[in-house]
């Protein structure tokens, strides 16, 4: 046995490895020498390995200098990728890691906070931005993969101080609360007006046989395509108001106003009609 430990003292063990291996002996006693030998080359060979590796993330790391004034010391890029592409109508590059997604490279690195991390899943809904006119989960898309792609994100929308229509139309009919799902409403609102224009069926579409183009969107196809943006604060009846209007092109009555005391008056007079009208009925 002492034998056989010095074995592993030859190859350079720790006091713990050596001890944790022979522990192991008397099961592996029945299995040979060149065995033996053999896992002990190996824990060896990779022990050593680890250290190299370590030792060359250790130099990558100093030799990236923290900028002045920065809170944090750079992250090192592994397979980093230099991705170009246009952002909001800017051509853009970009050198990141190749697993970065797009949500994560647009708030982290291009300072485009406007699309919101919900569940970083693919399930909320919150993330939606349009690439090459298609709204996507920019949590589920790699940066990587956008390469030469058209990004619009909620800032895109407007131009200068003209708000979109459809973000005209969310403050109109009052289309969010929080306002936390509400950019990534409104780029999947925009996208689905491109859809229906283009004739593209959904799951509630009751003719799949038409080629018809600029598709007349019921409340029920509004809704079903836009299930796929959940919003907390239940905004939906006036999410869909507010893409009816644009989508119609026909415009409808504000739902709401500003408080002012002769707003109270006046709420307040109808109420009372109301009354005299039900205590005569
Ligand atoms: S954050 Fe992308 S779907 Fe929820
Ligand atoms: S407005 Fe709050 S989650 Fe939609």
């Amino acid at each position: 046995m002492a034998e056989e430990f010095d074995e592993f003292n030859e190859a350079e063990l720790t006091a713990d490895e050596a001890a944790l291996l022979q522990d192991l002996l008397p099961e592996l006693s029945d299995l040979g020498e060149a065995r033996r030998k053999f896992l002990g080359q190996a824990a060896t060979l990779g022990l050593g390995a680890f250290a190299l590796n370590l030792l060359a993330q250790e130099q990558v790391f100093a030799a990236l200098e923290t900028p002045e004034g920065a809170m944090f010391a750079p992250i090192a890029e592994e397979n980093a990728v230099t991705v170009k592409l246009k952002i909001n109508g800017a051509e853009k590059a970009v050198t990141l890691d190749s697993r970065v997604t797009l949500l994560d490279a647009l708030r982290e690195r291009l300072n485009l906070t406007g699309s919101k991390k919900g569940c970083d899943h693919g399930q909320c809904g919150a993330c939606t931005v349009i690439v090459d006119g298609r709204r996507v989960l920019s949590c589920l898309t790699l940066t990587a993969q956008c390469e030469g792609k058209s990004v619009t994100t909620i800032e895109g929308l407007a131009s200068g101080d003209k708000l979109h229509p459809m973000q005209t139309a969310f403050i109109k009919h009052d289309g969010f609360q929080c306002g936390y799902c509400t950019p990534g409403q409104i780029c999947s609102a925009v996208a689905l007006l491109n859809e229906a224009k283009n004739g593209e069926a959904s799951y509630v579409s009751t003719n799949l046989r038409t080629n018809a183009k600029s598709l007349k969107l019921s409340d029920d196809e509004i809704r079903e395509r836009m299930s796929g943006n959940i919003c907390r604060c239940g905004a939906y009846p006036n999410i869909v108001a507010a893409i009816r209007e644009v989508h119609s092109g026909k415009e409808s009555a504000q739902s709401w106003s500003f408080y002012t005391p002769d707003s109270e008056l006046t709420a307040s007079a109808n109420e009372n009609q109301e009354d005299e009208k039900n205590a005569t009925v």
